[in-house]
């Protein structure tokens, strides 16, 4: 792929002219049109898109339109969804809307029909799911599975953990026997207190790591094996080894030589391909503890509602489609507003861990300066984005936003209606004024940070530190309610956003080459801390640093 960059075509250029005009408007004057709330919101899959609170104009998004199609976007959806090799550095397709395509669907790749594989690998996940949920896979010495502990981290982790907790209400009633957790930091602290209150004989670790050789997994793994075989094996309970490595876990990964030498058993392996990245893996077997906790069932509907999001994006024009539109009101507010913080706000406490799965869907895949040829980029790509659950963040970040000297954008995603189906009629009554109030809320926050002191009619001057600039760009999503549907067409609509971005950008939002040289620099670190030597080839904090350690270390022995 050999183009001009993107901020050499007329189209950027364009923007960059028609943003010296928008520069000094206000929201709140753009909100005298009075049509302008439905004339920037789109629906989609059970979503609803509100950007009629970004700070730009018809003008602006028809000429970003301009910009979309003179980066090829068409043809980039086009190429990513019939596996052409978009993931250009590691020259192999990104199919993950493949593991949501339906059994009667066909995608060949390289000559050969994915589908199949990808229904026969969630076949194997339902009958694992179902023998859990039976009490019928049991322990090396006999006791059903009570605990799942996934072992993982970065797209092993962030995943399942965010669409586990989110739909935890869709748990169905065989599914209470099984309680999943999650256990990710290399230094082992959740798998510490996991050892100290689980019982080994029925507890059982999942390894979920695509390449089975990410340290921080794998060092949880040897801690979690040596448990098992301490208190099963050696405790003279009458099981060996073998029995042990096949009751007690299970591994999800790219690369079944790996496992089968770490010693999961086979029909215990469950498998995905190189063309899933991490971060977009939940939809197969990295999903097994969704399955667990949702069931089969909601799972399927996780995958459908995904999969509603990746026909939208196929088939609708670029001026309705919603990852299109989402990409680029960014691209406008991070290239020709220069906003280059983007806060994540969902105001539904059950999406508390959506901010931290979105900061590396969006954050490892386009957190690049090089484009595909190799040049660097002269304009900015990702912008810096963290988040919180709305509510909790006015009480902590929300002066920043409100007062603060940083622009930024914020997006603001909440279901429309919530505990309409409890049962108790006095519960049900407190639990819907709840999510009326959080609604308040949320879209009492967008409308301040728009329009800033004149959100409300006070006659008089007021001093500088109780005055509101507003003027702060907001996106609202709405989930007509959160299901298993609807949170799978949200997690698409933010994974096309990132693409639509990236091809825009010109980067592959495939690959992260830039975690790589910090493993090999902590491999050797490693090496000097333990072996005591090679301190020499350390810069002088470095030098420090680890001589503390060892002054620490030798404390501790005497
Ligand atoms: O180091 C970054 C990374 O490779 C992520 O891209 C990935 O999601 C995570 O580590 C875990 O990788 P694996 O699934 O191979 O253990």
């Amino acid at each position: 792929m050999n183009q001009a960059p993107i901020d050499r075509t007329g189209a950027w250029q364009r923007l960059m002219e028609h943003a010296e005009e928008m520069r000094g408007a206000h929201l709140s004057q753009l909100f005298v049109d009075q049509a302008r709330g439905s004339a920037f919101t789109r629906r989609a899959a059970g979503l609803t898109l509100d950007l009629s609170k970004q700070r730009w104009s018809d003008a602006t998004l028809s000429l970003l339109l301009d910009l979309a199609r003179e980066a090829g976007v068409p043809e980039g959806i086009q190429a990513l969804l019939s596996g052409a090799h978009v993931n250009v550095s590691e020259d192999r397709p990104a199919l993950h809307t493949a593991l949501r395509l339906p059994p009667e669907a066909s995608l060949l790749v390289e000559g050969e029909d994915v589908v199949p594989g990808v229904h026969a690998t969630l076949d194997r996940m339902a009958t694992m799911v179902e023998r859990l949920h039976a009490r019928q896979w049991r322990g090396a010495t006999g006791r059903p599975i009570h605990d799942v502990v996934n072992l993982g981290v970065g797209g092993s982790d962030l995943g399942p953990l965010m669409v586990t907790h989110a739909l935890a209400d869709y748990r169905p009633a065989d599914a209470h026997h099984v309680a999943v957790h999650f256990a990710s930091t290399m230094d082992g602290s959740q798998l510490a207190d996991y050892l100290t209150r689980f019982n080994p004989e029925t507890t059982l670790f999942v390894i979920s790591s695509k390449s089975f050789t990410t340290i921080d997994t794998l060092s949880n793994a040897r801690t979690a094996r040596d448990w098992l075989m301490a208190r099963l094996v050696e405790d003279g309970k009458d099981v060996d080894e073998a029995m042990v490595m096949r009751q007690h876990f299970v591994g999800v990964s790219a690369k079944p030589e790996k496992m089968s030498e770490w010693g999961i058993a086979e029909v215990n392996q469950l498998l995905f391909w190189e063309w899933v990245g991490g971060r977009y893996s939940l939809w197969g077997a990295i999903g097994l503890p969704i399955a667990l906790v949702i069931g089969m069932a909601n799972f399927r509907e996780l995958l459908a509602g995904a999969h509603a999001m990746d026909e939208h994006f196929a088939q609708a024009p670029l001026a309705d489609n919603l990852p299109v539109l989402l990409a680029l009101a960014g691209i406008w507010n991070v290239n020709f507003l220069d906003i280059r913080a983007h806060s994540i706000l969902p105001y539904d406490g059950r999406l508390e861990h959506f901010a931290a799965y979105l900061e590396q869907l969006e954050m490892e895949s386009n957190g690049k300066s090089a484009t595909h040829d190799g040049r660097q980029v002269g304009y900015s790509t990702c912008p810096v984005l963290w988040g919180q659950l709305g509510p909790n963040a006015q009480h902590a970040f929300y002066q920043l936003l409100h007062q603060g000297t940083q622009p930024v954008v914020c997006d603001f995603i909440a279901p429309l209606t919530r505990y309409d189906d409890v049962e108790d009629a006095a519960t049900r009554d407190h639990l819907m004024a709840q999510h009326r109030l959080t609604l308040a809320n949320c879209f009492a926050q967008s409308r301040l940070l728009m329009l800033g002191d004149d959100a409300i009619d006070e006659p008089g001057e007021r001093p500088g530190h109780k005055r509101y600039r507003g003027n702060q760009p907001s996106t609202t999503l709405l989930l007509d309610r959160l299901t298993p549907a609807t949170l799978g067409a949200l997690i698409a609509l933010y994974e096309h956003k990132v693409f639509v971005q990236a091809t825009i950008w010109g980067i592959n939002p495939f690959d992260q080459w830039g975690v790589e040289l910090g493993k090999q620099i902590a491999g050797e670190t490693e090496r000097i801390l333990a072996e005591r030597d090679g301190l020499d080839r350390m810069d002088a904090s470095s030098r420090a640093l680890i001589e503390a350690v060892w002054r620490a270390e030798q404390e501790g022995e005497r």
